[in-house]
């Protein structure tokens, strides 16, 4: 089994069957990892479909594979890719990565200048999350949007969350923001012509003192004759 043998997509009306069998694996795989997560609906999971909002994996046999979707906060100032879940069946072939990297592509397009945030425990996620450009924070950085943390509540973990003031917990926030890749774009860039200018003008520096030992007519072409 390899990556090739599934179709990842931005999921639409048409995929709405395959919303009660993601919601019952979201729910397994919390127990089994014995974590709560904010719980969803399959209504809440057709709808995501229907606004375009969702990506879903199938493996080519039809069979459901992977999904996650877009939630917005603080007025669309605030980006998450929440409810990642990798069917069973087909995890470690690398789904959860083409998955997220769909779906970040999806948000960027829709949301460009959104903050793009995740809160997790597990290491997978982190391995993705820094692959796309996310770098961790404390939990101030993110949405502070209430109904972002309503969904906290389901957590085993709730009661520490509300102990430490919702400043930390036991998940890790990490978060990518468009404008600070910018401005490192900007850098990294500046930096580059930087160094390109100097080459140019050692690449000047050289080649005019090879003229003058030329003009100087020792019949001397290159610097090793010397
Ligand atoms: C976590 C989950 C989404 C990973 O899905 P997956 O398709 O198996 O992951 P991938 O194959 O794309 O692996 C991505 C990377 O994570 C690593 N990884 C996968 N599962 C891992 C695990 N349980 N522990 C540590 N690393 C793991 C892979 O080795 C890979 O790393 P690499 O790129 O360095 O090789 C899947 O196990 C799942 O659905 N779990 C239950 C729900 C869940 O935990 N969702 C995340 C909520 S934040």
């Amino acid at each position: 089994m390899t990556i090739q043998d599934f179709k990842i997509q931005v999921a639409t009306g048409e995929h709405a069957d395959y919303a009660p069998q993601i919601c019952d694996e979201m729910a397994e795989s919390a127990k089994a990892r014995g974590t709560g997560i904010a719980k969803r609906s399959p209504e809440y999971v057709a709808n995501k479909m229907l606004e375009g909002k969702a990506v879903i994996a199938l493996h080519k046999d039809g069979t459901w594979a992977g999904f996650c979707y877009i939630e917005t906060w603080s007025h669309g100032q605030f980006v998450a890719n929440s409810g990642l879940i990798v069917n069973p069946m087909f995890r470690k072939v690398g789904l959860a990565k083409a998955i997220k990297e769909e779906v970040f592509k999806l948000s960027r397009k829709k949301y460009p200048d959104a903050k793009i945030f995740g809160l997790t425990t597990g290491l997978a996620v982190m391995k993705i999350n820094s692959e796309l450009g996310y770098e961790p924070v404390t939990y101030s950085e993110l949405t502070q949007d209430e109904a972002f943390w309503q969904g906290c509540k389901s957590c085993v973990n709730y009661d520490i969350l509300m102990s430490k003031e919702r400043k930390n917990c036991m998940c890790t926030a990490m978060l990518f923001d468009p404008a600070e890749k910018a401005k490192e774009i900007e850098d990294k860039m500046k930096k580059l012509s930087h160094k390109a200018t100097l080459l140019e003008r050692i690449e000047n520096a050289l080649k005019k003192s090879t003229k003058t030992i030329e003009t100087l007519g020792l019949g001397i072409t290159k610097l090793t004759d010397i």
